[in-house]
């Protein structure tokens, strides 16, 4: 009989984890962390497969898995059944749950709650919530209570109607001071690692040098330590044109429309099912059951 746990506890890094402190180390080496979004166990799978650092469970589900204009709709629950199957399929990569929009905004005990969820439910590794000045609390909440949390800073999607759309944010001397400066404070707040989201590269590249915890750009340019793709617009199952900061890497939506319309008219002309798809039965019991 063994005490042991046959899975490790929640917060437990399990075997071949990337250790959380290794993501500094990829930094301080100069190397560039790959991370991309997933929403469900294949694509955790092939991730880790793929040799993806950090999966990134994003609240852009709400836009390209669950059909919402935006991300502002996604729940917890919904967050929730998504980054367990993700942790399902992924061994190695940290996996990093978005917390939606409304799960963290109200109070620390709030976010501390559903950030523990992640974890515990979810086997989340860390979690990423949107934004500094009011949010700096949280950060300094969740992080004191032994959860990782990502930053996000720039064109933060939840709030994309208060910045004026989805649009870069840091053109102006202001607002790239104020970028800079809230790049610094998550750090002294705790955060593991910033996602750094459509801004002009040289704002992007000076709080990349200011902190000592992973950038990671999306629409940031390329001194980012890391860059963050989302899994749809990467494999082309988002409808054209993509952002200016997306690479098409594959057209799996057309690849898949193809699959499914031979798919279509082979049922329709009899081609599919064939012969070896299907099952027989030895010839006695089938006399029998024709009696
Ligand atoms: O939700 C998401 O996918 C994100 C990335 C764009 C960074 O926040």
């Amino acid at each position: 009989m063994t005490t042991r746990p046959r899975k490790p506890a929640p917060g437990t890094p399990a075997p071949g984890k990337l250790a959380l402190p290794e993501l500094a180390q990829l930094k301080a080496r100069r190397q560039p962390i790959a991370m991309v979004t997933a929403y469900d166990a294949p694509s955790g799978r092939l991730a880790d497969a793929a040799g993806a650092d950090l999966i990134l469970v994003g609240d852009s589900a709400a836009m390209t898995v669950l059909g919402h204009d935006s991300t502002v709709p996604a729940t917890m629950e919904e967050m929730l059944v998504l980054t367990r199957a993700v942790t399902r399929g992924a061994r190695r990569p940290l996996v990093v749950a978005d917390m939606p929009f409304g799960s963290f905004q109200v109070s620390d005990e709030e976010a501390m709650h559903n950030a523990i969820r992640f974890v515990k439910e979810a086997g989340a590794d860390a979690v990423k919530l949107e934004g500094a000045g009011s949010m700096l609390d949280r950060v300094r909440a969740l992080v004191g209570a032994g959860i990782p949390v990502m930053g996000h800073l720039g064109l933060t999607p939840q709030s994309a109607t208060m910045l004026g759309g989805y649009r870069a944010q840091g053109r102006t001397a202001a607002s790239a001071q104020r970028l800079y400066d809230a790049g610094r404070a998550l750090e002294a707040a705790g955060c593991c690692a910033l996602v750094l989201e459509a801004m002009p590269s040289v704002v992007a590249e000076r709080i990349t040098r200011a902190v000592g915890i992973p950038t990671i750009g999306i629409g940031a340019g390329p001194s980012c330590d890391g860059q963050v793709l989302v899994w749809h617009d990467l494999l082309g199952l988002t409808p054209d044109p993509a952002p200016r900061f997306v690479e098409r890497y594959a057209q799996l939506g057309t690849e898949i429309r193809s699959a499914l319309e031979r798919y279509a008219r082979d049922v329709r002309d009899g081609t599919f099912p064939g012969e070896r798809h299907s099952y027989g039965i030895p010839d006695a019991e089938r006399a029998a059951f024709e009696k």
